[in-house]
């Protein structure tokens, strides 16, 4: 018999399986690179309970961050300098950063107080940093391995907006 746990992340990936297919008709239907990215916010937030803000922050000028769609309350935060924050050092090192508990990082920037955990992941284009999918959770520990790959995989085929 499968451990509750084994099945929660059975769970995760079925949900992210069909989350990637939907994803893709998203993208088939050939919007804007904006609307498409604002479809994907809603796609994401809506669907995964504890994804409770979901944006893209966008590379302008090669060295600082513009917020682009997203879903959730509005932040303060509109543009980060490379460097800054958990954004802004997710460009700077052009990986992957996951925090499980925002309150160990000094280096961040706090958009809610209700904000316990942070992952963002950088999307490229030819190479070349374009912009950040980022989601924040209302809960300690949210994310698994799943979330990762599926962030990645969905970054990895957002590419082609840009
Ligand atoms: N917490 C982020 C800032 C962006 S908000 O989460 C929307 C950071 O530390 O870079």
């Amino acid at each position: 018999m499968k451990s509750d746990k084994e099945d929660k992340h059975e769970e995760k990936r079925k949900l992210f399986e069909r989350l990637f297919s939907e994803f893709k008709a998203i993208v088939a239907e050939g919007n804007t690179r904006d609307d498409t990215l604002a479809s994907l916010c809603r796609l994401l937030k809506q669907r995964v309970p504890y994804y409770d803000w979901v944006g893209f922050y966008l590379v302008e000028a090669g060295n600082r961050l513009v917020l682009g769609p997203f879903e959730g309350e509005p932040t303060e935060h509109i543009r980060i300098e490379f460097g800054r924050g958990i954004c802004g050092q997710a460009a700077e090192r052009q990986k992957t950063i996951l925090v499980q508990d925002v309150s160990t990082q000094s280096n961040y920037l706090s958009c809610s107080a209700a904000v316990k955990a942070e992952i963002v992941i950088p999307v490229f284009k030819h190479g070349i940093l374009v912009a950040e999918l980022d989601i924040d959770s209302h809960r300690l520990e949210p994310f698994a391995a799943e979330d990762r790959e599926f962030l990645q995989r969905l970054c990895e085929n957002l590419s082609v907006l840009f």
